[in-house]
């Protein structure tokens, strides 16, 4: 089957634990960039990699690389692909593009012109246009153009892989789900021992804790994906993956996953989310206030993410909130990791503890680390730190930008 370069895109902070990913699974890593892993493989392998990373957001069949200084020359290198070998005939298709050329002033004229060219292309070979739009839940084709060099991918995931569908009930501020995949696998967490998540909100951080330590395939989850919207689709040994996958997760875990939260709204929705994930009767889940939540034993990785406020007035509330959470890690958790994810700098000085560690991330674009704190008898109290310290203590910021999406 026909290999190409396979383009794996996800938030910043990400790659290196998507890079490991794709390593872990015998995929060669061909390039890492600030929101993505290069890879190569087959449609097949496409399958694969959407059945079984946790990290990565979308996975692109690369088909065509070329150069383009404006829009009638993207129209050509677009209309040059043999689209009729790849849109099924009763075919629906989106285009999503990131797109930064100097002629081009809105992304979406030039996923307009991608998708003119496409479905002229497949009318002139079989008289009869696909239709198009915006939902990405049939034929998904990414075109990214920075400046003269172009590329048009197959985008074999459609809707992110980031919404894996276990999330039916929403609660304000949750976690992306491959961002708490991350976050986890941060952690070095594998189902070793304890896992615990007071302030669990809807539950992302134990629920990606349970699907991680069972080994179970995230794809599993979910019932479409764009590769099944493509020609040649090969359904059998999309059953067959999916088989395998099921076969090979643990029954069991070894661990406690425990997950609280002072509000009853949501624990039932974390408990409800669980359920249709598969892995509520993994995770203990109780109502209380974090210093409250039980620990079993003395070790393991206690992970919390407090709201980090927006507004003074919350910031300045929040303040104890964090003081708090620095006092029940130095006095309750001694033996654990500790983790704290937060987005900000000045509430996680709040803390007071030294992190051992720290892994920069972005959530819905504000910048966010998590601290590791190891909690051993005595741990010291940090000193005071100066007004021109930086964000967290840290090396700085990542400041790149991220081109958006023009759906057509
Ligand atoms: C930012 S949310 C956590 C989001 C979570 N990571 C998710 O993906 O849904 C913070 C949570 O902390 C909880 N919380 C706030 N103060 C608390 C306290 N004192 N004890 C326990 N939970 C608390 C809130 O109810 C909220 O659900």
């Amino acid at each position: 089957m026909l290999k190409s370069k396979i383009l794996i895109t996800c938030p910043k902070g990400i790659p290196p634990f998507l890079k490991q990913e794709l390593i872990n699974k015998n995929f060669p890593v061909l390039s890492e960039n600030i929101a993505g892993v290069e890879t190569e493989g087959s449609l097949d392998d496409a399958m694969l990699l959407n059945l079984h990373l946790r990290t990565g957001h979308r996975v692109l069949f690369t088909l065509k690389e070329f150069a383009a200084r404006d829009a009638d020359g993207l129209y050509h290198a677009v209309h040059d692909i043999a689209w009729e070998q790849h849109v099924p005939e009763d075919g629906y298709l989106c285009i999503t593009s990131s797109v930064e050329n100097p002629t081009i002033k809105d992304s979406r004229f030039a996923s307009l012109k991608c998708k003119d060219a496409i479905v002229d292309r497949i009318k002139e070979k079989r008289g009869k246009r696909p239709d198009s739009g915006p939902e990405r839940d049939h034929s998904v084709v990414h075109l990214y153009w920075k400046d003269d060099h172009g590329a048009v991918y197959l985008d074999t995931s459609g809707e992110p892989l980031s919404r894996r569908g276990y999330r039916k009930i929403p609660l304000g501020a949750p976690m992306q789900e491959t961002l708490a995949a991350a976050v986890v696998l941060a952690t070095g967490w594998n189902n070793a021992g304890n896992f615990i998540n007071p302030m669990c909100g809807s539950g992302t951080l134990a629920i990606e804790a349970a699907l991680i330590g069972l080994d179970r395939a995230p794809g599993l989850l979910r019932n479409n994906f764009g590769f099944m919207h493509l020609k040649g689709f090969n359904e059998e040994l999309w059953s067959e993956l999916r088989e395998k996958a099921r076969q090979c997760a643990k029954k069991d875990l070894s661990g406690k996953i425990i997950a609280t939260d002072i509000s009853p709204h949501a624990v039932e929705a974390a408990r409800k989310n669980a359920t249709t994930a598969g892995v509520e009767r993994h995770i203990d889940f109780s109502v209380c206030n974090f210093s409250d939540t039980p620990l079993p034993g003395n070790s393991g990785i206690i992970i919390m993410n407090p709201e980090y406020g927006e507004r003074m007035g919350e910031i300045q509330k929040l303040e104890a909130t964090y003081k708090d959470i620095g006092d029940y890690l130095k006095q309750k958790c001694r033996g654990f990791s500790g983790y704290v994810f937060t987005g900000s700098p000045h509430l996680a000085r709040k803390v007071s503890l030294k992190p051992k560690r720290t892994f920069q991330f972005f959530n819905s674009g504000i910048e966010c680390r998590l601290l590791e704190y190891e909690l051993y008898e005595g741990t010291r109290k940090i000193k005071k730190p100066k007004p021109d310290d930086r964000p967290f203590g840290d090396h700085a910021p990542v400041d790149a930008p991220v081109p958006g999406d023009g759906n057509v």
